[in-house]
């Protein structure tokens, strides 16, 4: 074979490896590009989290956004090799962090509140989660005064929507020097609670726009995906506080709010103590030698929430409830627990997350775009493409030719 012919061979090869890389470059980002809800289905719960850690709009974002920590004890080697590969895909994910849900005051006697909140945080809680309906939350703003504590949750009850600034006003008179005061609407609206309307006239969307417009981070509980698109056209909410539990998972609000960087907040993880005795939850306990209450808090955290509020008065229990982070619920697990779902709301007796129409109007279908069938650069990448499609089955034919 003479100098020429083979100066030939080798540039062909050349435009054939280059070829091949560019065609299997092309695939992955038409593919990546085409199927973002599925690429956001596939990926694993702990990566929703990473998310919120790197949410541009949460300046701030709550210490219990960190990342699931691995067992790699517990853990499949292909399992370990998936985190791996997601690990590397978001680079910007905190090491050594973890979680540490929020301790939820609601159902506290108010008389009790001083000492509960003192063990609380002598127990490791940095985040509380109150209301100005619980009857206690200027006893929290007093048991806070002398710690400064990371952040408080607080909530706006309906009844108050119509005239909500000097409710604004109050928490955070209440709280101010206490820690970064998250202020929430706490519910839609007009909600229909057990079949009747429980807050008649109070207008949501009025109350959120002038939240809106007081405070930088405006946040919201109980918002369905209807509720949520309509107020996001004011000004997209900060967080969103739902409850989630293996009975009722949020899966449509969960991704809604991950898609569109709304922190996610779980309230009531523990289903209102109706999985205590559950024989699939009692065996992952013990699979992990954990409690329930702590296999449910993780649940929580594993299903996408950023946050999760846990309460208790009890010492131990508080403890209990932060030591969540030495295990992970495998996939099969998960899927045992998801298989629990009854969609009912243990707070309620009944989803509560309905849209109320008479003050947000009709339910608003989510219309998918459709996904452009041609490559990007039209035409020309079209033939690009099939001509690119072509050198690589040649590649092929040639590498495997012996
Ligand atoms: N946005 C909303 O509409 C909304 C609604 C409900 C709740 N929340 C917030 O979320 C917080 C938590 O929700 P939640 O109070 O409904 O429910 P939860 O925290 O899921 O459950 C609390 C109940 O579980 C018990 N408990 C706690 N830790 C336990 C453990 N380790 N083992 C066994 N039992 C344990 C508590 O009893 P003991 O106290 O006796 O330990 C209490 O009866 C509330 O306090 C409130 O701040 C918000």
């Amino acid at each position: 074979m003479d100098l020429d012919t083979r100066a030939l061979i080798a540039i062909f090869v050349g435009i054939v490896v280059i070829g091949i890389w560019l065609s299997q470059r092309h695939g992955k980002t038409s593919n990546n590009k085409s199927s973002g809800s599925k690429k956001l289905k596939s990926r694993p719960n702990t990566s929703n989290n990473a998310t919120a850690v790197n949410n541009p709009t949460a300046s701030n974002p709550p210490t219990n956004t960190a990342n699931a920590p691995t067992n790699p004890n517990t853990a499949s080697p292909a399992a370990r090799g998936r985190r791996a590969t997601s690990r590397r895909r978001t680079p910007a994910k905190k090491v050594n962090s973890k979680y540490v849900p929020a301790f939820g005051i609601w159902q506290i006697n108010s008389s009790a509140i001083g000492t509960v909140v003192a063990n609380a945080i002598s127990s490791g809680y940095v985040e509380f989660d109150s209301s100005d309906n619980y009857g206690n939350e200027a006893e929290l703003a007093v048991a806070l005064n002398s710690h400064n504590v990371k952040r408080i949750y607080t909530k706006i009850d309906p009844i108050h929507y119509n005239n909500i600034i000097p409710s604004i006003q109050t928490a955070q008179r209440l709280f101010q020097g206490s820690g970064q005061l998250v202020i929430m609407l706490h519910w839609p609206g007009e909600t229909t609670i057990q079949g009747s309307v429980a807050f008649p006239g109070a207008n949501g969307v009025a109350a959120y726009r002038n939240l809106a417009r007081l405070i930088s981070r405006p946040a919201v509980s109980n918002f369905g995906v209807s509720h949520l698109t309509r107020i996001s056209r004011i000004k997209k909410p900060y967080l969103n506080q739902i409850e989630i539990n293996p009975l009722l998972q949020q899966t449509e609000i969960i991704r809604y709010c991950k898609k569109r960087n709304i922190l996610v907040q779980a309230f009531s993880p523990l289903a209102s103590g109706r999985l205590n005795t559950n024989p699939i939850v009692v065996d992952i306990a013990s699979k992990h030698s954990k409690s329930v209450a702590q296999i449910l808090i993780r649940y929580a955290y594993q299903k996408g929430a950023d946050i999760v509020n846990v309460k208790t008065t009890n010492l131990s229990r508080m403890q209990e409830n932060l030591d969540i982070n030495d295990f992970v619920i495998s996939k099969h697990d998960m899927r045992r627990l998801n298989g629990l779902r009854d969609d009912a709301s243990y707070l309620l007796g009944t989803s509560n997350s309905a849209p109320s129409p008479q003050v947000f109007g009709p339910f608003q279908k989510q219309v998918r775009r459709p996904v452009p069938s041609a490559p990007p650069l039209g035409r020309l990448g079209y033939h690009l493409n099939r001509r690119l499609k072509r050198i690589r089955t040649a590649g092929r034919t040639l590498i495997n030719t012996p």
